[in-house]
């Protein structure tokens, strides 16, 4: 066989795995410590849908996910990525919205994707390309229905298996919306847990955030990466987080203790850029310990 087509052969393999890969949808389970009367409670954190018509099985994927019986969703942005998403959002998400929940948008929710390079994805700080206006207001109407409470630049509280737990959240700092200040300072006396949520996970917010001491910090936007050096790192965050902190729990210095971040690798891919590997779409079920 010729050079060239064992090099078109691998490189069409490498494609069809990196696709195949993009669809393995995987609830992954982690524990974080949290305030003692937070123990036991049980957050699914879901981000990064990026819903199109032709996303099926990511829909029903995400409906199944009700069977998990959370006490808590957390969904940090990206719903959209498509003009006619928002009945898709409604589908995916129908099964979850009865159960209490909190919301962020990301940049897609106001924006179609813009086609563009590729592999520009994979640059550090990949600027947004903005589209044309997505519908966001229905968004919202559509993740309120249940009652679920929208955080862009806002508190709320809700009271979960008899715990209250107080939230604050930011617009997307990809796309300048993030105001932190307007929720900053101390939280209610009466909160047993504490939970903030941004989209994209800047440095600007990360820090604001840690420096009024949540239990932990919740964001979505890097993928993962969608592309990584296995057992190396992510190649890009899609925004100033460093690569290691590409997805999972890490630490954020602060001043009394250090604060949990929990950044999701997303359910769904950048529609211009749609593969992974080593780096499978997910949502994440956290347990306070
Ligand atoms: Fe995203």
């Amino acid at each position: 066989m010729q050079p060239l087509t064992v090099l078109g052969m691998t490189a069409l393999g490498g494609l069809g795995y990196c696709l195949a890969e993009a669809r393995a949808h995987t609830l992954r389970e982690i524990s974080v410590p949290g305030p003692a009367a937070a123990v036991g409670v049980r957050v699914l954190h879901i981000s990064d849908l990026h819903l199109a018509p032709w996303d099926t099985d990511r829909i029903r994927w995400v409906a199944s996910l009700e069977k998990v019986q959370a006490d808590l969703i957390v969904a940090s942005g990206d719903f959209m990525a498509h003009a006619h998403a928002v009945p898709l959002v409604e589908r995916a998400l129908e099964p979850l919205l009865t159960t209490p929940g909190v919301f962020v948008l990301g940049s897609n929710d106001f924006y179609a994707p813009k086609f563009k390079n590729p592999f520009a994805y994979l640059g550090r700080n990949n600027a947004r390309v903005l589209g044309a206006p997505l519908p966001t207001q229905d968004l919202k109407v559509v993740l309120a229905s249940g009652g679920w409470l929208g955080l862009d630049n806002a508190r709320g509280q809700l009271r979960v298996r008899g715990v209250d737990i107080e939230f604050r959240g930011t617009g997307d700092a990809h796309i300048n919306l993030d105001d932190y200040a307007s929720v900053a300072g101390p939280w209610s006396e009466n909160s047993q847990l504490r939970i903030a949520v941004t989209h994209a996970p800047y440095a600007r917010v990360l820090k604001a955030m840690t420096e009024d001491s949540p239990d932990i910090v919740l964001a979505g936007h890097t993928h993962g990466g969608q592309i990584t050096i296995p057992f190396v790192t992510a190649l890009t965050t899609n925004c100033d987080l460093p690569v290691k902190q590409a997805r999972g729990l890490s630490w954020l210095p602060a001043p009394e203790k250090s604060v949990p971040l929990h950044v999701s690798a997303g359910v769904g891919t950048s529609p211009i850029f749609p593969v992974r590997l080593g780096c499978r779409p997910e949502a994440t079920l956290i347990t306070f310990v």
